[in-house]
């Protein structure tokens, strides 16, 4: 009999609830907060009353979606962290209650792990597309900046991550300071793309391993544009497309310069990525440049599944029950991913 999987993700700022029989995707609901914009970030407390306002209507609509009654569920996965602690125990409490009312079991997940399994979320009509083991998926986000080795779909080592910001906070906070929008990757994006890449130059860190530093070129750059300001207060205004396209640049050399080190040092060929920041075309480019230079096989999953959603939370929950594992009802919500 299928393997009909619930999944509910609530870590941050996205209220989503997925659907999947045996790994093939039904349906995947995403409610996003406005509630953030006026704010350049998301407010944690604010972020938890959304999630308690979506929740029902998000699971409800993902189950109609799927054509599946809450009876026919083998499972419900959730997101037990890292994440906003207050966030994280909506979902949580929602797994909870939902999986005692039908007598289910409940899974948790990992949201870390949920990204890294991403690209095994099936789709109907859709070929299979999926990495070997071991891979290595370089996860980006708003909270994270990780080179992982993925050994089976339960066993993972974190080989590299930041020492201070994330890359999606170095993209969101510079952004901010110049004036462009919140949040700051997609703004930089499109502006990176009108402009030469060539023009400025950033100071990169250079740190030992596989590990990355954010906070120095965002120093930099900041410095850059408030010095430049003070000489031609239009300056921002007349060269912002050049300045995004360069600190671009920058933090695309950053984060690849590792990851050709970690696949050169591990000898492993199968490169994922995912979180937020994978959604960067100059990002996206770049590693399959290299993967064609390489000889990588690239796997660089559909935008849906690069952002927080529950389809990921799924999978992962899937192959955690097939594995034989089940949660107590008196788990609790983790915010850190050294707590696990
Ligand atoms: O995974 P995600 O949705 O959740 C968090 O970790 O918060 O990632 C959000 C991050 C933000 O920092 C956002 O600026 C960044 O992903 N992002 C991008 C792009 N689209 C979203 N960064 C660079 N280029 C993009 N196109």
């Amino acid at each position: 009999m299928a393997d009909i999987i619930l999944g509910i993700e609530s870590s941050c700022d996205d209220t989503s609830a997925a659907v999947l029989k045996d790994r093939v995707l039904l349906s995947n609901v995403i409610a996003s907060q406005q509630v953030h914009k006026d704010y350049g970030g998301v407010v944690p407390e604010l972020a938890s009353r959304a999630h308690e306002v979506n929740i029902v209507p998000v699971v409800s609509r993902a189950l109609e979606l799927a054509g599946v009654q809450p009876e026919e569920l083998t499972a419900i996965a959730f997101t037990r962290g890292p994440g906003l602690l207050g966030s994280l125990l909506v979902g949580t409490s929602f797994a909870k209650a939902m999986g005692l009312a039908l007598d289910i079991p409940i899974i948790m997940v990992n949201h870390l792990q949920g990204h890294i399994l991403a690209n095994f979320v099936r789709q109907p009509d859709k070929p299979v597309h999926e990495p070997s083991f071991p891979y290595l998926c370089l996860l980006v986000s708003g909270g994270n900046s990780q080179i992982v080795r993925v050994d089976d779909p339960l066993h993972f080592e974190i080989l590299g991550q930041t020492i201070d910001d994330a890359v999606g906070e170095a993209f969101d906070k510079c952004s901010k300071m110049m004036g462009l929008g919140y949040p700051g990757g997609p703004i930089i994006d499109k502006l990176a793309q009108q402009g030469d890449p060539d023009r400025f130059h950033f100071a990169k860190p250079n740190i030992p391993g596989l590990d990355y530093s954010f906070s120095g070129i965002k120093t930099s750059l900041l410095y850059f544009v408030r010095d430049e300001m003070a000489k031609d207060p239009q300056f921002m205004e007349k060269n912002k497309e050049d300045i995004c396209a360069g600190f671009q640049k920058a933090l695309i050399d950053i984060l690849m310069k590792k990851l050709i080190l970690a696949a050169r040092q591990t000898g492993i060929r199968d490169i994922t990525i995912g979180g937020g920041v994978s959604a960067n075309s100059g990002l996206r480019k770049a590693i399959e440049a290299e993967g064609r230079k390489r000889g990588w096989n690239t796997f660089l999953p559909e935008f849906k599944f690069t952002t927080d959603n529950a389809a990921m939370i799924a999978v992962a929950g899937y192959f955690h029950y097939q594995a034989g594992e089940r949660t107590p009802l008196d788990v609790a919500p983790v915010s850190r991913i050294a707590d696990y």
